[in-house]
């Protein structure tokens, strides 16, 4: 395959329904009225030469070489800013024309390096193709006049260069950051020959406001604003299309390759998700992939004191093979279990639950989305009948209302958080729930209009008090709730909300929400037109996280916001596969498709299929598995993709848990907190090095293509169904095209799946299937899946973690753009410039009643147990809460958590944790202690090589 090249349409595609027939170049052509002339031309296939213009931001008009003649209108417009009307006749290649273009073209090349042959983007650069296209031959100004060819490089940016001395000050740099992502970072300062672009205030771009999401390094039409990867590597040769694994946006990349060498990753304008953008993860951040921690031969240990030993994987796989059966010989069928990640392809997870059901002949799998998404997988099952979000992501588009709640979209999600920062510079009104200041509340050109700053622990209650203003105010959409849901359910529902115990008033003490912004919120939310419901992890991860998601069903099945466009209740899901996971039956009691292990006529469904007799009794959830080995139960454990010791829970107990194990098996890419307490390491392979599928937080499944030959040797896939194979259950398949396969033919909602048609279309959204062969964008249109709505009460139950006089903060956790999770992935990148530690942010206030001082090291306590790190004070959070990420194991935030958990999933109650926070001189013990381990771990396999 060669380099894939998109067409530049010049200006963004117009939206509306009415057609325009005209002529360009004597070639009739029909597109939607506020199409521009370009675009038209395009349509047409008559090129007209652009500078300024491309189809990811809006016309601007400044470089005149794109201008026309249109018969019967004086002069030479610009194309790109002259919209179609019905009947033109326009000419784009009259002599005039061709005289015009080379004159500006001429002023440019005079004040342009001539060094193109040594230049990074030779062969792919606008003002180079436009010299050629418009006929340039020679330069009558010559070069030696006033220009600004000495002007100095800004090299500040991990990821991509600034090169003053090739700008043509087109300003597409300048419009994407402000369009496409969002950000404004950058200006053009100065005027006529003086213009140039600049970051900030004269600041560096790595000091100014940029976030490096690389829009404008992609809009930029000369080598101004180049990838360094471009300038270490050169010119890509081929590509090939496959999904970013991290975030779960799901965005489509091309990866622009030499060789088997990743030379950039291009956001793909074909991208059902990201609509050709990306953030600094996505695109930059794949140098671990290659990083030299990779740990690429399968290694064994007999206890985790001992040394590792590299081994071939034939005797790793017939080790871990015979371990596991020597266990379940000697304590039991059930006394061994499995983890899968989030992180790993559908196939890859599908495979790891089928080894637990089948090979292990238990249900003891579990996977990460325990400790995250949980409570959505039970609460909009409930409630309309699928455990998934409503909406695809365009549907924002249509939202004139959008509430976000305990989600942090810029940081965490960022590719949609442009796409709804600029549906709200378009107009929506915002409404934001969240005990921290995250940037949308306030940003350039986005502010929401409420900001309901509410104390951690406390979601239950403001969402039934905006459901009580609801109700007591008559703003309920009763028509859709008497022809959606069941009326008897709605009434006994309304009956509770209206009771005044929930009133915002009588809420307000707990919450620390104000009753008038309460009330004003559930009013705009009400009656503001469609209203769009975006929630994260502050909505789940706590002890009532199920009940929140239902309060949050509830509200939009009784104000009409479900099944249409603009509106839905949408869970934006954390790691790039957390939908995916879920739905590939990773949890102790579902099969794929979230059926029951215990319904007879399912599990017969598999048993046939499997060949095998399966287990009726759901397995162990994760915490279960580890009390299990701490109590002596539970011995042995294969984890995939997963660093339980650095993201699950009260570390210490994780930590105990995994000490009792007689045999943990650990396949990752490097040696992370887990591996400290592993036997046997397999080293698995990059989102580069397989195939697979990945289901994002719209339930779009797009292909995962491998770019490069895997760097172990084995797909983890192919790990999975080695492990199997020696513990004689057998598995067959050669490319993970016939695992989906099998998927599809188990699973009534990926009936339609297969990979030939996610090559085809790009990418589906489940259910796939008969009734929907290419997937469905919008749930619940016509009827919710599980019939009628199903109404739940919602009783607020204050979490048992409270403030008392010995830990009188409230401790809440997240993450920051630059990095990811644990860490694991983005700490050996780049990224590592702009967070080189997890900081604790606490309140002016709280600080000063401490003697804390900004940088300071203080000690963060709870029951749990305590760790250390640097203050930081911001206004960011309110008096009373602390907030920190949990980015490095250094800092291992998740010693302080505790062991609350949902009441419905077990996922843990990260959000809401007591603490106490005191000034300190450096680690705590456990921190020293366990720094110790982790070295040793690492030195020990550095000394095997
Ligand atoms: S990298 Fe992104 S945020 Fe930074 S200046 Fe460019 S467009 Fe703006
Ligand atoms: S940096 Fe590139 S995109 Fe920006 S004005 Fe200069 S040439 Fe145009
Ligand atoms: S938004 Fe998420 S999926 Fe998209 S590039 Fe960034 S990390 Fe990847
Ligand atoms: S492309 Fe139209 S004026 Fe520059």
């Amino acid at each position: 395959m060669g380099l894939i090249k998109e067409t530049d349409y010049g200006t963004p595609a117009a939206r509306s329904a009415r057609q325009v027939t005209l002529t360009i170049d004597g070639k009739p052509v029909t597109v939607p009225e506020g199409t521009s002339l370009m675009r038209a031309a395009m349509e047409a296939g008559v090129e007209v030469p652009k500078l300024c213009a491309t189809d990811s931001i809006d016309a601007f008009g400044s470089c005149r070489l794109c201008l026309v003649e249109i018969d019967g209108r004086p002069g030479t417009p610009a194309s790109c800013t002259t919209p179609v009307a019905e009947g033109l006749s326009v000419k784009t290649q009259t002599e005039r024309l061709k005289q015009i273009r080379r004159g500006v073209m001429e002023l440019y090349i005079s004040d342009h390096p001539l060094d193109c042959l040594t230049c990074a983007a030779n062969g792919d650069c606008e003002l180079q193709d436009m010299a050629g296209a418009v006929g340039l031959r020679e330069v009558r100004y010559g070069y030696a006049g006033e220009n600004h060819l000495e002007e100095a490089k800004d090299e500040s940016n991990p990821y991509f260069t600034y090169d003053p001395s090739k700008c043509i000050v087109c300003s597409r740099c300048v419009r994407a950051c402000e369009e496409v992502q969002g950000t404004f970072a950058l200006t053009i300062e100065g005027r006529g020959f003086d213009s140039r672009v600049s970051p900030g205030m004269h600041e560096s771009f790595l000091n100014s406001e940029c976030v490096s999401c690389g829009a404008c390094v992609q809009a930029c039409p000369t080598a101004t604003l180049t990838e360094k990867s471009v300038i270490e590597i050169g010119q890509p040769e081929h590509s090939v299309i496959t999904t970013c694994a991290y975030c779960g946006v799901g965005c489509t990349f091309k990866a622009e390759m030499r060789g088997n060498e990743v030379v950039r990753m291009v956001p793909y304008k074909d991208g059902k998700a990201n609509h050709g953008h990306s953030c600094v993860k996505g695109r930059f951040a794949w140098g671990y992939t290659t990083h030299r921690d990779r740990i690429l031969n399968p290694m064994v240990r007999e206890k985790i004191s001992d040394p590792w030993r590299e081994v071939s994987w034939d005797e790793a796989i017939a080790h871990v093979a015979s371990e596991f059966k020597r266990i379940q010989g000697q304590y039991g069928r059930n006394s061994i279990g499995g983890i899968t990640s989030s992180r790993c392809t559908n196939e890859e997870t599908y495979l790891v639950q089928k080894l637990v059901r089948a090979g292990f002949g238990n249900n003891n799998v579990d996977t990460c989305a325990r400790v995250c998404h949980s409570p959505t997988g039970y609460g909009l099952r409930e409630t309309f009948g699928t455990s998934a979000g409503t909406q695809d992501f365009d549907s924002v588009t249509d939202a004139d209302v959008i509430m976000v709640i305990g989600a942090n979209p810029t940081d965490a999600h960022p590719v949609f958080a442009s796409q709804m920062k600029k549906r709200l510079r378009a107009g929506a009104r915002l409404i934001v729930v969240d005990p921290r200041r995250i940037d949308l509340v306030r940003m350039p050109h986005v502010e929401a209009e409420h900001h309901l700053q509410l104390r951690p622990g406390t979601n239950v209650a403001v969402m039934t008090a905006i459901a009580h203003v609801v109700v007591t105010e008559g703003l309920a959409n009763e028509d859709f709730v008497r022809e959606r849901c069941d009326w008897d359910e709605f009434q006994d529902w309304a009956a509770f909300v209206a009771e005044p115990r929930h009133s915002p008033e009588a809420v307000a003490e707990i919450t620390g929400v104000p009753a008038e912004t309460l009330r004003a919120a559930a009013r705009l939310y009400a009656t503001g037109g469609n209203a769009a419901i975006y929630y994260g992890l502050g909505v789940t991860e706590h002890s009532q996280g199920t009940t929140t998601v239902i309060a949050m069903a509830n509200l939009a099945m009784a104000t009409g916001n479900i099944g249409r466009r603009g509106v839905g209740v949408n869970p934006l899901r954390g790691q790039n596969n957390v939908q995916g996971s879920c739905d590939m039956g990773s949890f102790p009691h579902e099969f794929t498709g979230y059926r029951h292990v215990a319904t007879d006529a399912v599990r017969e469904v598999f048993e046939a299929f499997w060949n095998v007799a399966l287990d009726p009794e759901p397995g162990l959830r994760i915490p279960n598995m580890l009390d299990a080995a701490v109590d002596g139960s539970f011995k042995a454990i294969y984890i995939e993709g997963e660093d339980i010791a650095q993201s699950d829970p009260d570390t210490q107990h994780v930590v105990a848990g995994l000490e009792a194990m007689e045999f943990v098996v650990v396949q990752d890419l490097f040696l992370n907190e887990t591996a400290n307490f592993a036997h046997v390491f397999l080293p698995g392979s990059t989102f580069l090095e397989k195939d697979g599928t990945f289901t994002n937080a719209e339930r779009r499944l797009g292909l995962v293509r491998k770019v490069m030959p895997s760097r172990s040797g084995m797909a983890d896939w192919e790990i999975t169904m080695a492990i199997s194979n020696a513990m004689g259950f057998p598995m067959n398949y050669t490319h993970p095209s016939e695992i989906m396969d099998e998927i599809a033919a188990l699973t009534p909602t990926f009936a339609g799946v297969s990979f030939e048609k996610l090559d085809r279309l790009g990418s589906v959204q489940w259910p796939c299937n008969d009734a929907a062969p290419e997937g469905t964008p919008i749930m619940h249109v016509d009827r919710f899946v599980r019939g009628k709505g199903h109404f739940v009460l919602t009783e607020y139950v204050a979490t048992d973690e409270r403030t008392g006089p010995r830990f009188p903060l409230l401790l809440t956790t997240g993450r920051i753009l630059s990095q990811y999770n644990v860490g694991a992935q983005t700490r050996r990148t780049g990224n590592t410039i702009w967070h080189t530690e997890d900081v604790l942010e606490i309140h002016p206030h709280d600080a000063e009643q401490r003697g804390i001082r900004d940088r300071d090291w203080v000690r963060l306590q709870s029951r749990s147990g305590s760790t250390s790190l640097r203050a930081k004070i911001t206004e960011r959070v309110a008096p009373g809460v602390v907030y920190t990420t949990f980015h490095h194991p250094e800092t291992q935030a998740n010693v302080v958590t505790t062991d609350y958990s949902d009441w419905a999933t077990n996922c843990p109650e990260y959000k809401v944790t007591a603490v106490q926070v005191a000034l300190s001189n450096g680690p705590t013990e456990w921190q020293e202690h366990y720094e110790e381990l982790s070295e040793a771990n690492r030195h020990i396999a550095e000394a095997a090589e």
